[in-house]
This record gives C-alpha cells, structure tokens and sequence, in this order.
C-alpha cells in the first residue's frame, strides 16, 4: 500500500479513538439507529465535504453528492437517496447545495468537453438554455457563478415536483426544500430563498429565489 493511503488509516485509527473518548458509546449507538434530520444534496467537488461545512457528526446528515448537485427526474440514484430520507428517515429537510466556481457548471457555460460527463452536465446546458437571454446580459467574469445559483434553484424545483416530495405534502408530512449555495472563496453558505413547505408554495418560492439571484447579479453588472 502506497504511503498516502496508510497515513489515511492511521488517520481513521486516531479518529475513531478520539471520537469514542469524547463521546463513549458513540458508535454502538448509531449503529442502532441513524435519525438524521437533514438531506444534503451536494456536489461531488472535494471542496464542499457536507458534514464538515455544517459541523455535523455521522449520523445528523443523509448525503447525496453528484457532479453539479444534479436532481434528475430519471436518475434512480438521486431519487432512491430522496426517497429513503423521506418516506423512512423522515428527515425535515432537504437542501441542495451548489458551490461557486462549480467546473460542471462552468463547463456547460463555457461548453467545455470533459468526457462522458458532457452527458450529465447537458442537464446544466438544459438550464443555461433557459436562462440564457438573462445570462448573456452579465459580465463573462459573473456568469459561472450566476449559473451555480439558477442551477441550485432549478435542482430544487426539481426535487419539489418529484412523486416523492409531492406525495409527501400530499399526506402532511413535514418536509422543506431549500436551495443553498456554497461560496468557496470564504467557506460560506448562503441561502437562495428558495424554501418550500408545501405545494402551493412551489412556483412563488420558484420566482422569489430567482428574483434574488437576478438582483444580486444585476447589482454587480453596473
Ligand atoms: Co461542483
């Protein structure tokens, strides 16, 4: 084994001793049960590690990360997480994350090819393609990051009109979608006003979140 990857399990060793001596029992506990309140929908990016940001320990956080916090209506994966975390964990909310300077959503910006992931980030081109009259009207410099937050408010429309979520409020259960953005210029988060407890609530939480961004990069286009 390469020398890296021993460091990493003396890590875990050190971790897992220092965890258990300041909270005894603390994993026999959780592995009777994970109660987490919390679904994080995320990008894969190194740089935006879920648990860390929020300062949450194992079992306070359900976590679904994909290139560009991506929630497709046909993607089995995002929708098997939501799923789980709704009808049986029950959480209170899920949130999608998105960061600035995202590269999946600056390649579908710039039209960068990757690879196979051209084919995943064309969900991000989908909404470039949607707000591209807007877009074009920014500075180059801002567009990126404009992007990161539209796509953040599209991916949570996306997860309020799941049969999931949808039959969730349907029942009166408490779920709320939030959109968030992640500023990895000073560790910020930042809420997008995209908070949505119910199905009435879906398109004016829609416009609002939108409104916020447009302002924001209206106000640096002068
Ligand atoms: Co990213």
């Amino acid at each position: 084994m390469t020398k890296q990857l021993t460091e990493l399990l003396e890590n875990n060793l050190t971790w897992a001793k220092k965890m258990e001596s300041q909270r005894p029992g603390f994993f026999t506990n959780l592995l009777a049960l994970q109660t987490p309140q919390y679904l994080w929908i995320g990008c894969a990016d190194s740089r935006v590690p879920a648990n860390e940001l929020v300062d949450l320990l194992p079992g306070e956080l359900f976590v679904h990360r994909n290139v560009a916090n991506l929630v497709v209506h046909s993607d089995l994966n995002c929708l098997s997480v939501i799923e789980f975390a709704t009808d049986v964990l029950k959480v209170k909310h899920i949130i999608v994350v998105g960061h600035s300077n995202c590269g999946g959503v600056a390649a579908a910006m710039n039209d960068r090819r990757v690879g196979l992931a051209d084919n995943w980030i064309r969900h991000v081109k989908d909404v470039r393609s949607r707000h591209s009259a807007w877009l074009d009207t920014l500075k180059l410099e801002h567009r990126v990051n404009a992007l990161c937050e539209l796509n953040v408010v599209e991916q949570a429309l996306n997860v309020c009109q799941t049969t999931i979520v949808e039959d969730a409020w349907q029942r009166g259960q408490e779920v709320v979608v939030h959109g968030w953005v992640y500023g990895l210029d000073n560790g910020l988060l930042k809420d997008l006003s995209m908070t949505v407890a119910s199905i009435d609530e879906v398109i004016p939480a829609y416009d609002r979140a939108m409104g916020v961004v447009r302002a924001r990069y209206e106000a640096l286009r002068a």
